[in-house]
């Protein structure tokens, strides 16, 4: 006896990383931040608690939009908060994918965008990335049904851009939304966010997990045309981000001398693991976000994980069918990715 949708009954479900509950693990594989947040956002936090919790918070998070607002350079009414920016791509698809209709998504990258399918009884859409990790004419045709393009941008796991005059190119011939995943492109070199105003077709998200250290927070949003946030606002649970985290993720988006600081760090990390993987013999994609993605030309990976992994080092095993495995590998401080590649030297 099944009380479940067939849809449901049929799928596997989302297998977020690993998240060890005991300590002594040297954390590198779900693209966490290894340095604490800005100390605002302890403040702030702390703040929130003297006004205390027995009010339900603004449903909007309407005092993080004013502050985003400035610092994006956008009306705040171009932007709709999440718990996570997961939560703005199950918003989205709820939205706008309905049973048997389509959702594109570029192959391989985040897995979660094929589950956010099954769940709406959906059609998914892999479009493979070519070997370089460009994509081609593909990505923007036309096809019946079509309601959602995602595409990560940073990719995971490859950490490659793509540019954004393409990225309009795509969203143009596109006959539906384009959703761009920015949960990492506070490491990039380039971003889509000021192609929202020139084309309603594209919606912009963003994460506050990653580069600004809060994963544990839950926060994420969308930028869109606000015809699009209209939409998208109907689809959000009542009050989908409480008040701590308003609280925080306003004083987090507010310190951004904190974020350029935070950033070069990482950036020179991620140098330091890419040059040190490639001296191991690993085939390293240069990358944008605070993660390298790395294969082997001569070795299986997955004993090298598992190793790892036994000498309390965890990185990210990834196997895509049709496609091939690797290890991704998140950019943690010096000192953890200097014990990674040493630890890695002795077993390659
Ligand atoms: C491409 C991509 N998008 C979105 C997310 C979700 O991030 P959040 O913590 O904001 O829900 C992740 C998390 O790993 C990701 O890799």
């Amino acid at each position: 006896m099944t009380y479940f949708r067939p849809n449901i009954d049929a799928m596997t479900g989302y297998v977020p990383g690993e998240q060890p509950q005991t300590d002594g693990f040297i954390k590198l594989n779900t693209n966490e931040n290894p340095y604490p947040a800005s100390p605002a956002v302890g403040r702030a936090v702390e703040e929130a608690l003297r006004r205390g919790l027995q009010k339900y918070p603004n449903a909007m998070a309407q005092p993080f939009r004013q502050r985003a607002a400035e610092v994006l350079g956008v009306e705040p009414d171009w932007i709709l908060c999440g718990n996570g920016s997961d939560d703005i791509l199950t918003i989205a698809t709820r939205a706008l994918v309905g049973q048997g209709q389509r959702l594109r998504l570029p192959y391989p990258s985040y897995v979660l965008y094929k589950t956010l399918a099954e769940l709406q009884d959906a059609r998914s859409e892999e479009v493979h990335f070519r070997p370089d990790w460009s994509l081609g004419e593909d990505f923007a045709r036309a096809s019946d049904d079509l309601r959602l393009v995602f595409l990560p941008n940073p990719n995971s796991p490859s950490g490659t851009v793509i540019p954004p005059d393409a990225v309009l190119e795509f969203a143009r011939r596109l006959p539906c939304p384009l959703l761009v995943d920015e949960a990492y492109a506070d490491f990039a070199e380039t971003n889509c966010m000021d192609l929202v105003g020139r084309c309603e077709k594209i919606l912009v998200s963003r994460s506050l997990s990653k580069s600004y250290a809060l994963a544990g927070l839950r926060f994420g949003f969308v930028v869109a045309q606000p015809h699009i946030i209209d939409g998208l606002v109907k689809v959000k649970d009542s009050y989908n981000c409480d008040a701590l985290s308003i609280a925080a993720a306003t004083a987090a988006i507010g310190d951004q001398d904190w974020l350029a600081e935070n950033r070069s760090k990482i950036l020179a990390t991620r140098k330091r693991l890419t040059k040190g993987m490639r001296k191991l013999g690993f085939e390293t994609v240069d990358s944008q976000a605070n993660f390298t993605w790395n294969v082997h030309p001569a070795q299986p990976v997955q004993p090298l994980y598992e190793r790892l992994k036994e000498d309390r080092v965890l990185v990210r095993y990834m196997n895509y069918p049709n496609w091939g495995d690797g290890l991704r590998i998140s950019v943690g401080t010096d000192e953890q990715i200097d014990t990674c590649l040493e630890r890695l030297a002795a077993i390659v």
